[in-house]
């Protein structure tokens, strides 16, 4: 079943947070947020593929084995939110499992319409799944499926993928915090984190030898000459990957090859940029699945079951609202 709801999100939004990014002086920076355009959700669906990255296909093994158990302590009926929908893959598992019992409201929250619109395809052909696409920053959505769901029925969070891990470890704290306050007592948050690793192989995931992820990385300059007909010349910047060890992350960064001056009409602004300098585009924060259990009792939640994957190590949490 398919809805359809249009409404748009500007780019002045995306304007606003180019400029706030780079035109600091220090360490400049562009929100991972949007890298998700037609060309980056495509590329992130190869990086996905990748054998250095096994992280999407270690999510997607956890919830096609064990979905049923995940939604076991689900009395239904129950409403599914999911923020950012991703293509849609994983989160069938889950929903075949829901709807086994009974009808199902499912709605993916994702500011990228492309996104939105994969996914509601892949998913139409779920008989007994109503699907309502919101295109809205995460939290907004979240306070609106809230707002419409009926006393009887149980929310369930869907955060896959380990998009947390874009967040600071305090930002993505006060995130939780923040679902936490919007969630009923009895509520469920099933959360995905990417686990700590040797580093060599962090390394090749963020940095694989066909140059997917260096593209994908590039390609948010070439969102910004698209969409605020900017100059950004892509052979001017190289891809550069590191581990932050004491913040337990990998960081992607655009290093700038030469010094050089851009112009960016679209966000009014001209950016300088010296020969080595970067703009930090992305952290990966890496997880324990000890550490993911007491974040959640920080923030109003109990862990009550976790999900490891052995291949590539990865968990589903399923925090519940106390
Ligand atoms: C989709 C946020 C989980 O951080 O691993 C993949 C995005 N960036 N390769 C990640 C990503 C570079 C990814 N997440």
């Amino acid at each position: 079943m398919l809805t359809h709801e249009v409404t748009t999100i500007s780019t002045t939004d995306f304007a606003e947070d180019v400029r706030v990014g780079l035109e600091r002086d220090g360490q400049k920076e562009l929100l991972p947020k949007y890298f998700y355009d037609d060309v980056g959700f495509a590329l992130f669906e190869v990086i996905s593929q990748l054998p250095e990255y096994g992280l999407t296909r270690a999510d997607e093994r956890l919830l096609c084995r064990y979905a049923a158990e995940m939604i076991d302590g689900f009395p239904s009926p129950v409403v599914v939110a999911e923020l950012g929908s991703g293509s849609g893959k994983k989160t069938r598992w889950i929903l075949e499992a829901l709807c086994r019992r009974q009808p199902t409201s499912y709605f993916p929250i994702e500011i990228s319409a492309s996104a939105l619109a994969r996914c509601q395809q892949e998913l139409a052909d779920l008989e007994s799944v109503r699907i309502e696409g919101l295109p809205r920053e995460y939290l907004d959505g979240l306070l609106e499926v809230a707002a419409r769901r009926r006393p009887d029925q149980r929310l369930l969070v869907l955060f896959l993928g380990s998009t947390i891990g874009n967040f600071d470890r305090s930002a993505g704290e006060r995130f939780l915090k923040e679902i936490r306050d919007i969630l009923e007592p009895g509520d469920g948050l099933l959360l995905g984190t990417d686990l700590e690793k040797p580093v060599d192989r962090l390394l090749l995931a963020y940095d694989d030898p066909l140059g997917v992820t260096a593209a994908f990385n590039l390609n948010l300059l070439a969102r910004i000459n698209r969409e605020l007909n900017a100059n950004f010349d892509l052979t001017q910047f190289e891809h550069f990957v590191r581990y932050n060890y004491p913040e337990r992350r990998v960081e992607m960064h655009l290093r700038s090859t030469t010094d050089q001056r851009v112009r960016i009409p679209g966000a009014d602004l001209t950016v300088r940029l010296r020969k080595d300098e970067t703009i930090w585009t992305e952290s990966s924060h890496k997880f324990t699945t000890r550490e993911v259990a007491e974040i959640a009792r920080r923030t109003g939640f109990h862990c009550t079951a976790q999900w490891v994957d052995k291949e590539w190590p990865f968990a589903e949490s399923l925090l519940l609202a106390g």
